[in-house]
């Protein structure tokens, strides 16, 4: 693997059908030219992932909806301009510019336009639509830095953009609008449900549709087990749990916790984008510290990226029924 800031060089690796994995605000992207069933067959090989798990399509701004999707409705449209470039990926009818094995075989196509600016470089460079899931191997935490795609996928990309790390730091947020008359928050992430809601005049639903990857009880894992509690609920929670605990919490929870003196934690920020920013990284330290069990506090208020906070938080925790 070559690692490094060269956008040209990254765009002809994808050109050729090769396999970049690339910065984003939210999150890194292992990518692949979305017109090119090969090149998209290494992607899924790459990160161990089923085959029927649709991919997001990444699009170059101002990039015109309706080469990409059909029957675009006009509630799309005012969310891609509210909130393109950024951390929203609208689901929509598949156009045939996106080849079918990029969406897992589905009718429908997420589309996002990343504010990152190599990310935009990249895409205007290359001319054609990224497919990329997050850089990781499926069901684990996702990247935030280009160390940690090295740390995971560094044998099986040619080149790594280093864009340094992500500002949102949890996905994208997922909305369905392939039936315009039932939008629904398939996950939360980087834009809130409030501001969605603001702009369709309406409000979100929940999932109608098969179940995603990102929306499976056990996703965003790290390598330790996590028990997600309310925050009164950390110290009591670590007592029952045994040996080779620590808590991820915000520093003002972990001050109010009364915690013993020697148990292990990490602090994160109270703000709760600071928070978002800064979870990854945080779940990832504290399997190189060799944890066994993680003790995180849920957000007491979900509002705003919250949402997106105690969504990865419970499903970190969920149940891993097939051990990855
Ligand atoms: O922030 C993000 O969204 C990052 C960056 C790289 O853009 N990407 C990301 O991709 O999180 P991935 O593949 O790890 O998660 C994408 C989620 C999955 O849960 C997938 O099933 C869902 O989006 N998804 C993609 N296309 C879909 C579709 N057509 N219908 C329903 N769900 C879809
Ligand atoms: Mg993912």
């Amino acid at each position: 693997m070559q690692r490094g800031t060269d956008t040209t060089l990254a765009a002809s690796v994808l050109a050729r059908g090769g396999l970049v994995a690339f910065p984003t605000e939210t999150v890194y992207g292992l990518g692949a030219d979305a017109t090119r069933p090969e090149a998209i067959a290494k992607v899924f090989a790459v990160k161990g992932r089923p085959a029927a798990h649709p991919l997001i399509v990444h699009v170059a701004p101002g990039a015109a909806l309706d080469e990409y999707a059909r029957d675009v409705p006009a509630s799309a449209r005012a969310l891609a301009s509210a909130f393109w470039p950024g951390p929203l990926t609208i689901i929509l009818k598949r156009g045939k510019r996106i080849a079918a094995e990029a969406t897992g075989g589905s009718e429908t196509v997420g589309l996002r336009v990343p504010s990152h600016p190599m990310a935009i470089e990249l895409l205007v460079k290359v001319g054609v639509p990224i497919a990329a899931p997050s850089a990781n191997r499926f069901g684990r935490v996702s990247p935030t830095t280009a160390d940690h795609v090295a740390a995971d996928l560094g044998d099986d990309i040619e080149y790594l953009l280093d864009g340094g790390a992500c500002s949102v730091g949890v996905e994208s947020t997922i909305v369905d609008l392939s039936d315009a008359s039932a939008p629904a928050l398939l996950r939360p992430g980087g834009v809130s449900r409030a501001e969605l809601e603001r702009v369709l005049a309406q409000p979100l639903g929940a999932r109608t549709s098969t179940p995603a990857p990102g929306t499976l009880p056990s996703h965003y894992a790290p390598r330790a087990r996590v028990i997600a509690v309310a925050p009164d609920q950390l110290a009591s929670a670590a007592r029952a749990a045994g040996a080779r605990v620590a808590i991820l919490a915000p520093h003002s929870v972990i001050a109010g916790a009364k915690l013993p003196p020697d148990l292990a934690r990490i602090a994160l920020p109270d703000a709760p984008d600071a928070e978002a920013r800064a979870l990854y990284a945080a779940l990832r330290e504290l399997d190189a510290r060799g944890v066994d069990t993680i003790i995180a506090a849920l957000p007491a208020d979900t509002s705003g990226v919250a949402e997106a906070i105690a969504d990865r938080l419970r499903r970190a925790a969920g149940p891993r029924e097939d051990g990855t």
